[in-house]
């Protein structure tokens, strides 16, 4: 059985609950922090609450994908409702705290110790300079690029494909 809590200095991951609801859809109707996902910000609760049904849901052979609590509230997400793709978000009241390095740093650890993953990978948006360094600080690097991949509230958005190997010293 995959552990599913994660306890970091500053944050807690844990799998997703129906009471998520109110504090997720303050971070997926949030323009700021939707810009560059690959979906326009949430413009209504139902839209979330079907969001969270899906990762609540997700069946954990396939997935490993967590909820980013600090100091008792839900402030993000980080995982990958599909291994091996991941993503993360935070709410912009928690940016440029080093927090989605510490987030992503644990999600890292924890789904490189499945003896069924080898990798990871990430969809970014070629202007998303903070996702970009964030992966490349942390040792990812990209493998390809693709134009117009997914249409939202921005127009057609291009990918930058990143890619990180598990360290050979963690064979799981
Ligand atoms: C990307 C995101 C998770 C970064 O969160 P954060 O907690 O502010 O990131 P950190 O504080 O851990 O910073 C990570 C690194 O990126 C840098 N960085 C963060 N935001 C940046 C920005 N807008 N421009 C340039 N660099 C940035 C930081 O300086 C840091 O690098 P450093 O250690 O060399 O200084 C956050 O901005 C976010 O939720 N964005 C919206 C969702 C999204 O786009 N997700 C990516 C798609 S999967």
């Amino acid at each position: 059985m995959a552990m599913t809590e994660i306890r970091t200095p500053r944050l807690l991951l844990r799998r997703a609950k129906a009471n998520d609801l109110d504090a997720i859809h303050a971070v997926l109707s949030n323009p700021g922090a939707m810009l560059y996902w690959s979906t326009p910000p949430h413009d209504g609760i139902d839209q979330t609450r079907e969001w969270l049904t899906g990762m609540i849901e997700s069946p954990p052979s396939l997935s490993e994908d967590f909820v980013i609590e600090r100091d008792g509230q839900a402030i993000g997400k980080v995982g990958a409702w599909r291994l091996p793709d991941f993503g993360y978000i935070l709410h912009p009241d928690h940016w440029g705290a080093g927090l989605a390095t510490e987030a992503v740093t644990a999600f890292l650890t924890h789904a490189f110790a499945r003896p069924d993953i080898d990798y990871l990978t990430a969809d970014i948006d070629p202007r998303n300079a903070g996702s970009i360094r964030l992966l490349t600080k942390l040792g990812f690097r990209e493998t390809g690029r693709a134009a117009r991949t997914w249409h939202t509230h921005i127009g057609w958005c291009d990918s930058v494909y990143f890619r990180l190997d598990k360290p050979p010293n963690r064979s799981g």
